[in-house]
């Protein structure tokens, strides 16, 4: 393990053995919470990153979890319709959720239908508290995708979000198209049971490099994902990881799907 890294590396040859390696382990984190407590959580991420992982989980493990127990979150949305090709929620709803047995009332999209986007970011942080009566949310596992500057969820480089430490979500104003966007941020990030990181290809390589041994200052957003108590795993392609000559690739079973 590199000195220095933050959390655990898991390196996978390419990305179709990544998405089976992630199905995997993410139906077992989340069977073994609901099975614990009756119920388990999860919060998704957006971007491009993450479409194979649910494909294969409205697919071939459509079947593996008791849908019944388990509630979907998003760690961060466009402020664009429901319906709108750039919507997180639409995404995982076409490639995942429409394909399993998931009761309508355990799917939590955060809302982006109120002329007023500091108003959904309450409602959706309502929604959190009434779900999660305690200090902070309890996630059992948070899925992250990684940007090119380091940004993760919407916290993106310099915002003032990086600094909020007492709201669960706030409204952002990205440097991407589109900005308007809703967030986590990073003390509900920071105090999920797991967090993980989805990181593919070599246009990622330079800036997980960063990210794993560079400051946790304003420019590098993911570097400040430090999960209080729980665990920290980067998943990564061969092509991502081409930088992280220290760490070992543990190969993971290449996908025969
Ligand atoms: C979003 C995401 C964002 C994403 C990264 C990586 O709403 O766009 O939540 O944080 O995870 O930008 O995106 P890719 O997976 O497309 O590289």
């Amino acid at each position: 393990m590199e000195s220095g890294l933050r959390g655990e590396v898991r390196v996978c040859p390419d990305a179709s053995a990544l998405t089976l390696a992630v199905a995997r382990a993410l139906v077992d984190t989340l069977r073994t919470a609901a099975v614990g407590a009756g119920r388990c959580s999860v919060a998704l991420p957006g971007g491009n990153t993450p479409r194979a992982l649910y494909r294969l989980l409205g697919s071939a493990y459509r079947e593996a979890l008791p849908w019944q127990a388990v509630h979907i979150f998003w760690g961060d949305e466009r402020y664009v319709p429901a319906d709108d090709p750039r919507s997180n929620y639409r995404m995982a709803k076409e490639e995942w959720l429409d394909h399993i047995a998931i009761p309508p009332e355990n799917v939590h999209p955060m809302p982006t239908h109120l002329a007023d986007i500091d108003e959904a970011a309450r409602r959706y942080e309502a929604i959190l508290r009434a779900h999660f009566p305690m200090p902070w949310p309890g996630f059992d596992l948070v899925l992250l995708g990684l940007g090119p500057d380091g940004h993760t969820a919407s916290l993106f480089p310099g915002s003032p979000a990086l600094e909020e430490r007492s709201r669960w979500v706030i409204p952002v104003r990205a440097p991407v198209e589109p900005p308007a966007r809703l967030t986590l941020t990073l003390p509900v990030i920071n105090r999920a049971a797991a967090v993980w990181f989805l990181v593919l290809g070599a246009d990622k390589e330079e800036v997980l490099r960063k990210t794993l041994r560079g400051r946790a200052g304003r420019d590098l957003p993911a570097a400040q994902v430090r999960p209080v108590d729980g665990g920290l795993i980067w998943w990564v392609d061969a092509a991502a990881a081409a930088l992280l000559a220290e760490v070992e690739p543990r190969h993971a079973p290449r996908s025969n799907s």
